[in-house]
Parts: C-alpha cells; sequence; structure tokens
C-alpha cells in the first residue's frame, strides 16, 4: 500500500473493467472505496471474491483490499454516494445503432447522485464520453439535487488498457483532468500526485477529446501499418522490418505499429465511429477517419482471400486449427474481437474449425455456438489433423509454438499468421508454407 497525504472515502459506480480495476488500485493506494452496481449477480460475485472478468492480478488486488477493509462492494447506490466526498461515475457508454455513444447509463447515474446530494462532493466522469457530457452532468446533478446543494464536476478519462490494466493505472503516462471548478481540479489532482506523471487541468472539452483524439490516433497508426502491410505484401518488402525502422523515430514511436488482421475490442471500434459522429454533429466530415474505420473492416478479407487463394477457392470440408479468439492476448474479452469474425467467415466458407484460446474459451462459446467449431483443450489439440493453422490473437503462447512437433500431426503444414507473431524464415525451414501480413 502507497501512503497518500490525502485519505478520500470514494464510490466507483459501474464494476466493469474501468470501475472495478479504478476501485481496486484507489483503495491499494490507501483510500476507502465503495464499488456501487446496480447488477445483484456482479456484486454477489464480487463480495464472494471472484472477480466478473479475467484481468492479470485483479483478484489478488480486490481480495487484498477487501481483507484489509479498505475495499467493499454495494447494490445500494444511494448509500454508496451519500456516504462518500468523491464520486466516480464509470459505467459502459456502449455504440448506439448510429454509432454514438449511448448515455443512458451516464444519465441515469447522475440523477441518482444528485437525488442522493447530502453534502459537498465531488463528481468525476471515467468513462469515456463525448464533448459535452460533462456539462449535462451537472446540469442533471443539479435538477434532481436538492436546492443549494454544493458540488462540483471533473472530467478524468481513464487510458487503461484491458490486460495490463493494474500495471497501466499505476504507470500512467498523464493524468487528464477537466473542469469548470479549480479548486475540485486541484483536489482530484491529489488523488493522482504520487504516481508523478504530468498532470494536464483544462476544461470539460478538451479533457473529453483527449480521450476520443488517443484512442482514435492509435487507431489510426493501426490502420495506417496495416496499409503499409498491404503494399509490402505486393511489393515485395517486410511490414515488420518497416515497423522497426520507422519506430525508431522518436517522433513515430514503435508502439501500435503492428501490423494484423486489424483492431477489435470493446474501445477502437466504438470511440473512433463515436469521434466521427461527434464530428458530423458539428458539421464536419472527417475524412481521415473514415478512412481508418474502412481499412480496418477491409484488413480481414485481406486475410481470409489468402487462405482461399492457397486452397483454389475451396474451403469446404477444409479443418482448420485457429489459434486465438479474443480481441487480443492477455484478455477473455471477445467483443468485437477480429478473430471470432474470422472464424465464422471460415465457417460461412464451409470449413470445420478447432479453436483455442488461453482465455477466451467460454465467451466464444456464447457467440460461436458448437456448429462445425470443436473447442481445443490447449493449442496442440486445436492443431490435430488440421488442414492449416490460422494464427487470430497475439499470445505469447502461439509465439513459441513447437513447429516440429506440430508438423507431426498436421494433414498440410501451412500457417496463416495473422499476428506477425513468427518469423517466416524459421517456419518455412521448419517445412511449413507462412502467410503472414505484409511479411517477405
Ligand atoms: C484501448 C487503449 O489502448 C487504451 O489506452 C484505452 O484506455 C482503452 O482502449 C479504452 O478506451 O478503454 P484496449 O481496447 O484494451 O485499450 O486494447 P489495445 O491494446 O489498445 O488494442 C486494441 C486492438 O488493437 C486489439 O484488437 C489489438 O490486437 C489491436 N492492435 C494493437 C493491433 O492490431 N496492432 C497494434 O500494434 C496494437
Amino acid at each position: 500500500m502507497i501512503v497518500i497525504p490525502t485519505h478520500m472515502k470514494i464510490s466507483v459506480i459501474g464494476t466493469g473493467y474501468v470501475g472495478l480495476v479504478t476501485g481496486a488500485v484507489f483503495s491499494d493506494w490507501g483510500h476507502d472505496v465503495v464499488c456501487a452496481d446496480i447488477i445483484e449477480e456482479k456484486i454477489a460475485m464480487l463480495k464472494k471474491g471472484v472477480m466478473p472478468i479475467y484481468e492479470d492480478g485483479l483478484k489478488e488486488l480486490v481480495n487484498k483490499n477487501v481483507k484489509e477493509e479498505r475495499l467493499s462492494f454495494t447494490t445500494d447506490v444511494a448509500k454508496s454516494i451519500k456516504e462518500s466526498e468523491v464520486v466516480f461515475i464509470a459505467v459502459g457508454t456502449p455504440s448506439n445503432q448510429s454509432g454514438s455513444a449511448d448515455l443512458s447509463a451516464v444519465w441515469a447515474v447522475a440523477k441518482t447522485i444528485g437525488e442522493n446530494l447530502n453534502d459537498y462532493k465531488i463528481i468525476i466522469t471515467k468513462s469515456t464520453v463525448p464533448v459535452g457530457t460533462n456539462e449535462r452532468v451537472w446540469e442533471i446533478v443539479k435538477e434532481n439535487s436538492p436546492e443549494g446543494a454544493k458540488f462540483a464536476c471533473v472530467s478524468n478519462p481513464e487510458f487503461l488498457r484491458e490486460g495490463t490494466s493494474i500495471y497501466d493505472a499505476n504507470n500512467t503516462d498523464r493524468v487528464i483532468l477537466g473542469s469548470d471548478d479549480p479548486k475540485a481540479i486541484d483536489k482530484i489532482a491529489t488523488l493522482y500526485e504520487h504516481l508523478n506523471a504530468p498532470i494536464v487541468k483544462c476544461d470539460f472539452r478538451s479533457a473529453e477529446l483527449v480521450k476520443y483524439a488517443s484512442n482514435a490516433f492509435l487507431a489510426t497508426k493501426i490502420s495506417f501499418i496495416n496499409e503499409i502491410a498491404r503494399i509490402c505484401h505486393s511489393a515485395g518488402a517486410d511490414v515488420k522490418v518497416v515497423s522497426e525502422g520507422m519506430g525508431l523515430d522518436k517522433r513515430i514511436g514503435r508502439a501500435f505499429l503492428n501490423a494484423g488482421i486489424g483492431y477489435g475490442g470493446s474501445c477502437f471500434p466504438k470511440d473512433v465511429e463515436a469521434l466521427y459522429r461527434t464530428s458530423s454533429d458539428h458539421e464536419y466530415d472527417f475524412r481521415l477517419l473514415r478512412g481508418v474505420m474502412d481499412v480496418n473492416e477491409r484488413q480481414k478479407y485481406f486475410y481470409i482471400e489468402q487462405i482461399v487463394r492457397h486452397f483454389k477457392g475451396n474451403l469446404s470440408g477444409k479443418t482448420f486449427a485457429c489459434l486465438g479468439l479474443a480481441f487480443k492476448n492477455n484478455t477473455d474479452d471477445t467483443r468485437k474481437s477480429v478473430a471470432l469474425e474470422i472464424v465464422k467467415m471460415l465457417r460461412g466458407e464451409g470449413a470445420r474449425l478447432r479453436v483455442f484460446d488461453p482465455a477466451a474459451m467460454e465467451n466464444a462459446k456464447k457467440v460461436l455456438g458448437n456448429d462445425v467449431i470443436y473447442y481445443a483443450k490447449d493449442l496442440m489439440d486445436a492443431i490435430e489433423g488440421s488442414d492449416g493453422i490460422c494464427i487470430l490473437t497475439e499470445w505469447q503462447e502461439f509465439a513459441e509454438i513447437d513447429l516440429a512437433e506440430a508438423k507431426k500431426t498436421l494433414k498440410k503444414a501451412v500457417i496463416f499468421d495473422g499476428r506477425n507473431l513468427l518469423d517466416p524464415a524459421s517456419v518455412r525451414k521448419a517445412g511449413f508454407e507462412y502467410f503472414g501480413i505484409g511479411r517477405r
């Protein structure tokens, strides 16, 4: 536990990735935290020490802080608000039909906060919310709170990644605090000062946009390198070498330049689209983002085409070992997973599938069902008797595949590496045909 100068009583509303990790980390920093959610099953699980999500180190962190009585869980949202001086809104903001963010959960929480405002509180939005949301939160709280009630609102977007969220929370590159109330900003800044990260103090709208602009920029890097991979494919260059070479320029950086089957997950697809909607709402056509989304959508077809071409246009009756189902490594999350979309596309082409993911099997089953899909016990079980290996998620385990062992049980020694995890030369040396994304 870190000894912090200002001890706070904190309520975090919403126990998804952001809420749960934020609550656990704040309690570990020494604050009194109650995590509240209206979903009873989730709270019941958490009270028993069972995590609703797979996240490295989360269970240990939660259980340690519960034991030391700094962290608790409740479905009584009203009570959690009344007993706290700082209230974090960390509910989901999924896409609605038009692609913009569905803010109904944020509005509902703001109303509940207003109705339970018994003394001065700072209300902080952690959820990813479009420009103008925090101003509306302020209004809703005001409309629903007793006459003369005092409060402040602060926008404090979260930048943690699934799979490394606890590390990210303790090692953030920056803290963004947006508000029209400088005193509230200064108070919330004390929560983060021990991290020694730059703290950007600004207005609501700029803070809200930092989050969307950051996610959209990272997504742009991925679509950019995926386009470069297409050129590498046609021109006989190697995208890995190109991204290494580009990344050595400090102005560019090496991160998020891994070409693959396209970005997925619960954030990038939703946030890029929501930012595009925001720009349209302000009568601006954000052309670049249109391109980013278009490239991402097409990338999986590029991958599938290589497989179809290799099997001369007919995948019917062929069996593929699909390695990876999660949207990325170190998570069981399959939301907007391109891996799952590829599995469905291969099935649509008449292929049989033997799938394996170190963490996401259960979540994938809910989406894929059992039709022509065999859920393998492990990597080698998935490979057995297959006509080819499709690497779909960037798990380290797949990068370390024992090629000699795999070759013994495969019908055909061919690998379609959708994440560029393997070294083409070594794979070919082991007697395989190799197809990557823009590899030589
Ligand atoms: C992303 C951001 O990285 C976080 O900073 C942000 O807080 C989070 O969204 C959010 O808004 O909540 P996350 O969705 O956990 O985090 O996943 P990333 O690690 O960013 O990966 C997103 C997708 O891009 C994955 O499908 C991944 O496989 C893909 N990717 C990533 C690539 O294809 N190439 C790369 O070089 C990097």
